[in-house]
Order: C-alpha cells, then structure tokens, then sequence
C-alpha cells in the first residue's frame, strides 16, 4: 500500500481486528446491564434499529472514507471536506482520552487475573469482591505498576505492526475469547436462580416488576443510552474504523464487512450478558442480598460481585476466575491496540506526508508514555477513592463530578463521540455527497445498498445523533436540563446543516 504503511494480510484477518476493536469492556459491563435497566427486549430492538439505520451506515462511511484517503482520520477529513476538516481532530483526541481509563480498568483486569490464578496454585483463601476492589483502589502505585503492564502489552502489539502484531493477536484472540465466554456462560446457567437474571436482560419490564430498580427510564434516556452504548460498542466516531479501513484493500467488500462486525458485536455482548447478569443475579438471591443492590453494571459488576460469585464456587471458582479475568483482559487489550492505532497511524502519516518514514516502534512507545501521563491521573484517583480534585467538582458541572475516569469518559464517549458522529454524517449526507462514498463502497461490491445508503446517511443518521447528543449533553448538566441538551443538540445540527450547505466543497463537487 501507499507509502510503505502495511495493510492487511488478510480480509479475516481484518475482520477479526475490527470485531477485535468492536468487542470491549463495554459489551462485558455496559450493553447487559443498560439493556436490563432500560428494558430489556425493548432496548434491544430499540438498539438494533439503531445499528441497523445509525451504526451500520456509519461503519460504511467510515471503512469507505479511510480506504478511499489511505491515511487516519485528520488527513481523511483533510482530504474530502472543506468545511468538516476539523473532525479528524476530534477524531484522534477520543481515542486518547479514552484510554486514559481503559488501559487502567485493564490493569485492573491483569491485577484480578493473576490474583485469582495465585489463588489456583497455591490453594489460597479468597478475599471477598469488596476488600479486594477498595484495596487495590486505594493502592495507586499498584494500579500505575498494572497500567503499565497493560501498556507494555499493547506497545509490543503495536509495535509488530497492523499484520504482524494487531492481525496476529486478535486472529488467536477473538476465537479464544468467544470458546471461553461459552465456558462461562454454561456455568453461569447451571447457577440455581440464573433464570432471574435472564428475566431481567430480556422481559420487558421485569427490570422494574422484580424489583432491580425503581422507576423505568423515560423514552428519551432509552434512546441516548442505546445510542451512545451502540456508538461506544462499535468503535465508531473515535477514528478507530477510519484508520482500519485505510489499511484495507480495495478488492474487499465494506458493505459485507461492515454488516458482519455490527452483528458479531452485537451476538458477543448477549452472549456477555448471559454469562455474567444470570451468575451474578444468582449469587445475590443466594446470598439474599436484595436484587435492587446486587451491583449488575459498571467497575464494580466485574470487580466486586463476579469476584464474589468465583470465590463462591470453592477450589473450581480460582479456574474460572482466571479464565473470566483472561477472556475480559483479550476483550480490553483488543480495543485497546485500536485505540492506540489511531494517534500512532497519525504520526506516522504525519512524517510520510513530510517524505520521512517514521520509525513505527518509537512512535508507538511515545504514544504510550503519553497516555500513561494520562493514565496515572485516572489511577491514582482510584475511582474517587483518594480525594483526587475533579474539575466538575468546582464548576458544579453534573456529568463530571464523581471522579477522573467519568469525567475522561464524559469528555471521549459522552460528548466528542456523537458530535463527530452527527457532523460526519451531515458532512457525507450534505457536503460532499454520500455518491463520493458510495464510488468507494462500489469498488468490492455491487450497488444493492445505494438508495438505502443515501436515505439513511442523509436524515436517520443526523436524527438518530441528533437524539444521542441532545441526550448526553442533558446528562451532562445533570437532572432536568433536557431543555438546555435538546436545544444545543437541534443548534449544533442546524449550524452543522448550514456549513455543508454553503461549503465550496459542495459547490466545487456539483461543477
Ligand atoms: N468498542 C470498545 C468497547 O466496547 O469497549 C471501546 C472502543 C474501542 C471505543 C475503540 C472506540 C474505539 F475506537
């Protein structure tokens, strides 16, 4: 490919990249619980409309947009839009921001997975869920040591190049991933009481009938949290795509490809869901813990209850502890390199733009001393648990109140993610066309998805954005601001609108 960047070696081996990319911690501890909470049934369709109309699409465009460029996100942007050009940005900061927590959570997951195979060797009492989280949290030193370590990993990943490190991990990664999650589940099931949890994913209502939580959601809040969670779980927005596709032939097929990652993610985080919402649910009625207080989402799901219902299982609970903590650690690791991919393909086309070939290596050791810069911050608050300062503490700002990894979250996932979404999606609708993608799409496939394409990119991406932005910028300034969050959501669209409208790119484009 151009300028000696590597690609590919495979399109199965780039699926299992993207799926690797795709498949996170957010399927693990996010999709099950947000699912039961807002439900069930309910949000999965509502969810799935949503990656079928929004997601999909967007996985298209973005495929299409860093093939068609053969650079990352900031030249992409460069290349095709006048007045759009400053997406890429936004599109390599995320990435950024967000490993600044999750290469800390997997230091966590590294942490759990060799206590529990210390536990396997040497017979050792377990401690419970609880002791074990609040100490390691309040041990900031511990958690820099576990963060390095889990940067290390992704720096010798990265190192080895697109075939030769991200390709190779996530080819043995993703199907080990999958057989072990399968091991899970089929325990998790066995658990007397596992039909509870169940309930509780998938019956519409239950969440609130079986008493897990008080009130149901509104409509609104379904709606941004299945997009924001669709959005956060497919890797979209955050550069991560565009710059896997730059790396892709052009013989390849973006439509089927795309279709195959969307569903892939998807049947990993049900499947994530059974195995952990049953097993833990389970634990709780067990231990007759209220099932309103059993802990079904979030750090504290992976790193107190599911530490419990292991220490629960005797001998055998320290073998699927360590296996549960393995698979989870595959799943962060494999997001993690993508993440990390995006800022190092940025220097590295950087200096080939200059007509210098970078040295891949010391790239990828910079990029990971800096997010370790980052990183430390979010350790040695420890969640919150060490009196660290938070900005929103002092500007009253609800969203980013309770500690550095929400408010690195809330910068990344709540706010840039769709607001690069909904301008992307006005930019191929409105600037420069969706044909101009759609000339791409055609180079490996036939024409059957154009009008659907064109309709969708056109209205239900900037309407479906437009409801996730409005959404999160509500959460943002807390409880009862929906009117503040709708009206700058429908504000940012419209100036959005007007820009691609009266870009000269589309001017230019029409000639
Ligand atoms: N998709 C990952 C998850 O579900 O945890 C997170 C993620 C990875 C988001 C890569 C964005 C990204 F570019």
């Amino acid at each position: 490919m151009e300028n000696n960047r590597g690609g590919w070696g495979s399109n199965i081996g780039f699926l299992m990249a993207a799926i690797g990319s795709a498949v996170g911690l957010g399927n693990i501890w996010g999709f099950p619980y947000k699912m039961g909470r807002s439900g069930g049934f309910t949000f999965l369709i509502i969810y799935l409309l949503l990656a079928v109309f929004v997601g999909f699409v967007i996985m298209i465009g973005e495929l299409a947009l860093g093939r068609r460029t053969g650079t990352g996100p900031i030249g992409a942007y460069h290349a095709v839009s006048s007045r759009f050009k400053w997406i890429g940005w936004l599109a390599v900061f995320s990435p950024f921001i967000i490993m600044s927590f999750y290469s800390v959570l997997g230091g966590y997951c590294i942490e759990y997975m060799s206590l529990n195979l210390s536990n396997l060797a040497f017979r050792a009492a377990p401690i419970s869920g609880e002791d074990l989280f609040s100490s390691m949290l309040t041990n900031p030193w511990g958690s820099v040591v576990f963060t390095v370590l889990f940067l290390v990993i992704c720096y010798l990943i990265n190192r080895g190049g697109i075939s030769g490190g991200i390709e190779k991990f996530n080819t043995v990664g993703m199907p080990a991933l999958f057989f072990m999650l399968v091991i899970i589940i089929v325990k998790s099931l066995s658990m007397e009481g596992a039909i509870e949890g169940l309930k509780f994913m998938f019956v519409p209502g239950y969440a609130v009938a079986g008493g897990f939580i008080e009130t149901a959601p509104s409509i609104g809040t379904v709606l941004a949290t299945a997009g924001g969670q669709m959005f956060f779980s497919l890797s979209l927005a955050m550069g991560a795509m565009i710059t896997y596709g730059s790396y892709l032939g052009k013989q390849e097929n973006l439509v089927k490809n795309s279709a195959i990652i969307v569903i892939a993610d998807t049947i990993v985080a049900t499947m994530a869901g059974i195995a952990v919402i049953p097993a833990a649910v389970a634990h709780g009625i067990q231990q007759g813990i209220p099932v309103g207080e059993i802990a079904l989402g979030g750090p504290s799901l992976l790193f107190v209850t599911l530490q419990n219902v292991f220490n629960s299982m005797g001998d055998i609970g320290a073998l699927f502890g360590t296996l549960f903590y393995l698979l989870v650690l595959i799943a962060a690791i494999s997001s993690a390199i993508s993440l990390v991919e995006v800022v190092a393909t940025f220097f590295i086309d950087h200096a080939a733009q200059k007509g210098r070939t970078a040295n891949r290596g010391r790239v990828v050791l910079y990029v990971c001393l800096a997010i370790l810069v980052e990183a430390a911050l979010v350790a040695f608050d420890g969640l919150g648990s060490n009196g660290v300062w938070v900005p929103g503490q002092s500007l009253g700002i609800a969203g980013w109140n309770d500690c550095w990894l929400d408010f690195m979250d809330m910068l990344s996932e709540g706010l840039a993610m769709p607001l690069g979404a909904l301008l992307m999606g006005i930019m191929v609708g409105w600037e420069i066309g969706p044909d101009s993608t759609l000339d791409e799409v055609h180079s490996g496939c036939g024409r059957g998805i154009d009008g659907f394409f064109r309709i969708s990119i056109k209205f239900l991406v900037p309407l479906g954005m437009v409801l996730v932005l409005s959404g999160q910028i509500s959460e943002f300034f807390g409880a009862d601001a929906a009117t503040i969050g709708y009206g700058l959501g429908i504000g940012i669209c419209a100036v959005g609108l007007i820009a691609a409208l009266t870009s000269p790119k589309r001017r230019e484009l029409k000639k």
